[in-house]
């Protein structure tokens, strides 16, 4: 028995616990943190991935978060909404696939021409799909109306990364003026579960300045905050951002993809029946890194459903797979990863963070 199996055999694991798997290289017991979280999936979580068909409404941003490629800074950016009509057009494809779920990805902003937007494509999904799509939205901190507005209109999950729960690291990762509060932040977190939305949040990993007491901080801070579900992924550098030129003080690649998986198996562990996504970013330092975030506790998939013309402008990262990674080749290559390690596709189902109807069934709500 090695140390690691000797910590994950406790209930709980302490910030110490955490710190002590994240830096460990010895295979056996990096072998033993994705054995135990991969079990964990299967048992509270079962075997099957959740589809949800990835939409990139648009990369305007108000904001200008320093590692973000469609940040308002960056000019050489094309800008782009997309209407109704093709919007649909990508819910259609996700719909008639058996995706079960669509996520509606955006830039940030708040004004009312984007917001009504956003209610709009809600009450067409319900209709196109006899009210059975599921809508995950991730379009940044929106005011408790807004939110409201948008969870009456059908939508039922929100994800709502908080980058990192260090408000100093924050401060470092984000300019420093109303618009990038941290406080704000968690704020808009409550906002989402006060409403009701099962509510995901997540982080960045391998950043410039960020520790391993960061990132155990951030799984200890999910935890706290009880969330339904996660999207974490690594950082990856993009030229046309001020971070760009402190790539030198990041981890390389192996390392943040190691820490990336590491991320995802504790979790995993540290709250079982939660929903967490094997992200994109993953993608951009290994062509397996999703199906490896499957083996190390992710049990949800995001095919990118963009129509390809918008979704070349929709870069947040360097690097990141586009034509490569159309839906259909992308979800076939991953099927057949994942039978390997033991698990399905959950088509034609919502797949629902099983966290979220535990936590409403205690509440006896
Ligand atoms: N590397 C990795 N992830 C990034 N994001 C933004 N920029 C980068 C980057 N350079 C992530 C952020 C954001 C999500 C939409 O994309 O976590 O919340
Ligand atoms: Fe805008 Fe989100 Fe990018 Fe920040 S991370 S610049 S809020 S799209």
């Amino acid at each position: 028995m090695n140390i690691a199996d000797k910590i994950l055999a406790k209930d709980e694991l302490s910030r110490e616990d955490i710190i002590y798997l994240l830096l460990t290289t010895d295979e056996d017991e990096r072998l033993s943190l994705f054995n135990k979280a991969k079990y964990t999936t299967q048992k509270y979580s079962g075997s099957k991935v959740n589809l949800r068909g990835l939409i990139e409404l648009s990369n305007i941003c108000k904001k200008n978060c320093y590692y973000c490629g469609i940040r308002a800074g960056n000019k050489d950016t094309e800008r782009y909404l997309l209407n109704s009509a093709h919007a649909m057009e990508a819910a259609e494809y996700a719909w008639k696939k058996g995706f079960g779920s669509v996520v509606i990805q955006s830039g940030e902003r708040q004004d009312k021409a984007f917001t009504r937007h956003i209610t709009d494509l809600i009450t067409q999904i319900k209709t196109l799909s006899n009210q059975e799509l599921g809508i995950t939205l991730s379009c940044g901190e929106q005011s408790e109306d807004v939110y409201r507005e948008w969870f009456e209109a059908g939508a039922h999950r929100y994800l709502l990364r908080v980058e990192t729960s260090s408000p100093e690291l924050y401060r470092k990762l984000h300019p420093n003026d109303d618009l990038h509060d941290f406080e704000r932040r968690i704020e808009a977190l409550k906002s989402l579960q006060k409403v009701g939305f099962q509510t995901g949040t997540g982080v960045m990993i391998g950043l410039p300045y960020q520790s391993v007491e960061h990132l155990a901080d951030d799984l200890i801070f999910m935890k706290n905050l009880n969330i339904d579900m996660a999207g974490m992924g690594p950082y990856v550098p993009h030229p046309d951002t001020p971070l760009f030129y402190h790539s030198e003080d990041i981890p390389e690649d192996t390392r943040r993809l190691d820490l990336s998986l590491k991320m995802i198996a504790l979790l995993r562990i540290m709250m079982k029946d939660i929903n967490i996504a094997a992200s994109t970013a993953l993608n951009t330092l290994d062509p397996n890194g999703r199906a490896k975030a499957v083996a190390a506790g992710a049990n949800v998939f995001m095919p990118n459903v963009t129509p390809p013309a918008q979704a070349s402008n929709y870069m947040l990262y360097e690097g990141k797979p586009i034509f490569t990674d159309t839906a259909e080749t992308a979800l076939v290559e991953f099927e057949e990863h994942i039978q390997d390690l033991g698990f399905t596709i959950n088509y034609n189902m919502l797949g629902d963070s099983k966290h979220y109807h535990n936590r409403i069934a205690k509440k006896g709500l």
